[in-house]
């Protein structure tokens, strides 16, 4: 049986206070991909994109997907663009069950902009078009990476991980799961 949990989705979808609250239910542990990219680098997301570019970044994306693919019992919080590396996803589904986190743009805008975090990607003038185009560009990679699918955007922390607990242990009583 998967011992893990990935979740995926946009920024702003509410991978990390979900997956915090979902990690203390399972008694799982609470890993996110972009601290260990930011251990590894030692410098913040912003100054690697600056000075390396998107590219750097999704290299150490990917070194640390391969670490964090081995280890077990974990609720990994995947940036949003892990599914951008195919191999990042084949390594993930090794031992985790992938759980995509959706929202409406105008939901996640609303949360990226009350958010402390800065997103490279998003540091443009006309936030909701890019938020727009850029899961335009994913969705269907978003989609074919899941095994189970939840909108969070009416949902708080504790009921989303409650609908999470509740696919993972097999019962799909709203949210989608794939055959
Ligand atoms: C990114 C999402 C961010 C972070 C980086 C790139 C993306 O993580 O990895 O800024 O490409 O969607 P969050 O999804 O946790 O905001």
């Amino acid at each position: 049986m998967k011992r893990n949990v990935a979740l995926i989705g946009f920024m702003g979808v509410g991978k990390t206070t979900i997956g915090e609250a979902l990690a203390s239910r399972l008694k799982k542990r609470f890993v996110r991909t972009d601290d260990l990219i930011v251990e590894l680098a030692k410098r913040p997301i912003p100054q690697i994109f600056r000075e390396g570019g998107e590219s750097r970044f999704r290299e150490l994306e990917m070194e640390v997907v391969k670490q964090v693919s081995e280890e077990d019992n974990v609720v990994i919080d995947c940036g949003g663009g892990v599914v951008l590396n195919r191999v990042n996803i084949q390594r993930l589904r090794n031992k985790a069950k992938i759980v995509l986190l959706t929202a409406s743009p105008e939901t996640i805008l609303r949360r990226v902009k009350n958010d402390s975090s800065e997103r490279p990607l998003l540091n443009v003038p006309n936030q909701l078009e890019r938020i727009k185009e850029l899961l335009a560009a994913r969705e269907s990679s978003y989609k074919e990476s899941a095994d189970f699918e939840v909108d969070t955007s009416y949902l708080d922390k504790n009921e989303a991980a409650d609908r999470i607990s509740h696919m993972l242990r097999g019962n799909c009583p709203s949210g989608s799961q794939k055959p």
